[in-house]
């Protein structure tokens, strides 16, 4: 029998949290679960850490820790509360650390895992947008390298040859285009959050389900993507593919273009990382292609959809900007979900954001940690007033 690999998730009841308990519930004899974080619910953590048997539950809001200690009490199951919880529990020595905390939160824990020499699944795309240069400087320390659970970006890792780097052309990351991809800019201006959170193909967290119907989500991914493989800016193209059924390509100076394909099913990139480099039993429905029949593809719309080109401009700044677009999207799209902004001023938002850190000349490299902490706060800030400011 192969040697149990140890598992720790961060974010286990969220949507890619609860897709990767379903995994590791269906192969207990080769996971095994050591720790689970979540941020506010209680019931659901409790419930995943018995199915599981884990070790440690830790709750993000220290608040809440009575609660999470009363659904545990007598199952023998360590608990612990707060921020610092948090991070200690990241630096716990496991096989693998899955990252799918929501949002720059998911920064600090990431490193804390690599930093102690950890191998990382990242969902959270958030860590390297905003701090990429720290994270890779960490990934150097790890050895191992970052598994990138994002469909797009795993399917790219999946078909990226190493050994012929140099020749590869371009990569081409697909987008469904989100639920307005047919929409005009005119009508999007009173789509209500029911509507943006209803994406055509997958089932994922508010704040992601949002970012894909501004298509912020594809400018986070074109970030994360030069982060993660060795390309420049010109060598990432963004393809709409409503179907989401390719998942992304590498193109190479042969002209041969390598695709990965399957469903829209976010079990089989998390089964890749959880089992790599061996692939996983996953019970994801099979692609049908000849019944599927056709696909189809399109250019992104720019004009209608300005999130993408704002994303080529903050790759070119940096991770300052990183973190700028990053943070003013959360707090818009927080404020969008409340109904406190139109959907078209999420975007405003972060340009808007963009511009007075521009002025400000603070859109610079951040070199250390506190340094992006530290911008986050202020970019949290700024967008905080435009939305006060702002009506719909
Ligand atoms: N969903 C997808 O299909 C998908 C696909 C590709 C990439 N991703 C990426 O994966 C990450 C997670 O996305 P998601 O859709 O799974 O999000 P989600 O459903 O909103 O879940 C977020 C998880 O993070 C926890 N959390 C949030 N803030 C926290 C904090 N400050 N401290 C500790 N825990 C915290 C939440 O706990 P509570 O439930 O207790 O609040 C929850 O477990 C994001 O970076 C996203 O871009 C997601």
């Amino acid at each position: 029998m192969a040697q149990q690999r140890i598992i720790s998730l961060f974010g286990s009841t969220g949507s890619i949290g609860c897709s990767s308990i379903d995994l590791l519930q269906r192969d207990r004899e080769f996971f095994a679960v050591d720790t689970l974080v979540a941020y506010r619910n209680v019931a659901l953590l409790a419930e995943q850490a018995l199915a599981c048997h884990a070790k440690l539950a830790v709750i993000g809001d220290e608040s809440l820790l009575p609660s999470l200690q009363e659904a545990l009490a007598g199952s023998g199951i360590e608990v612990a509360g707060g921020r610092g919880a948090v991070l200690e529990a990241a630096a716990r020595p496991v096989d693998l650390m899955v990252s799918a905390l929501v949002g720059a939160a998911g920064l600090e824990p990431t490193l804390c895992a690599l930093g102690a020499g950890v191998q990382v699944a990242l969902a959270n795309k958030e860590s390297l947008v905003c701090a990429g240069h720290l994270v890779k400087a960490a990934l150097c320390k790890a050895g191992k390298p970052l598994l990138p659970v994002d469909s797009e970006h795993n399917a790219i890792f999946q078909v990226f040859e190493g050994r012929n780097e140099a020749a590869v052309e371009k990569l081409v990351l697909t987008a469904s285009g989100g639920p307005f991809r047919t929409l005009e800019r005119a009508q999007m201006a009173d789509v209500t959050p029911a509507q943006a959170l209803k994406h055509p193909n997958w089932d994922m967290g508010q704040r992601i389900s949002i970012d894909s119907a501004t298509m912020v989500n594809k400018g986070l991914e074109f970030i994360e993507a030069l982060h993660l493989f060795p390309v420049s800016v010109e060598q990432v193209e963004v393809l709409v593919h409503p179907q989401s059924l390719i998942h992304s390509m590498v193109q190479y100076r042969d002209g041969s273009m390598l695709a990965q394909l399957g469903t829209p099913d976010m079990r089989i990139p998390i089964s890749y990382c959880l089992n790599y480099p061996q692939r996983g039993q996953v019970p994801a429905q099979r692609l049908d292609l000849a019944q599927i029949g056709q696909m189809t593809f399109e250019a992104p719309d720019e004009s209608r959809f300005p999130a993408l080109a704002l994303a080529r401009q903050v790759a070119q700044l940096g991770d300052g900007a990183g973190t700028a677009y990053n943070g003013a999207d959360e707090v818009a799209v927080a404020a969008f979900l409340q109904g406190q902004i139109g959907f078209l001023r999420i975007v405003d938002c972060i340009e808007h954001v963009l511009n007075v850190l521009d002025k400000r000349q603070m859109l610079v490299q951040p070199e250390r940690l506190e340094d992006v902490l530290g911008l986050d706060g202020e970019v949290r800030k700024l967008a905080g007033e435009y939305i006060a400011n702002t009506g719909r």
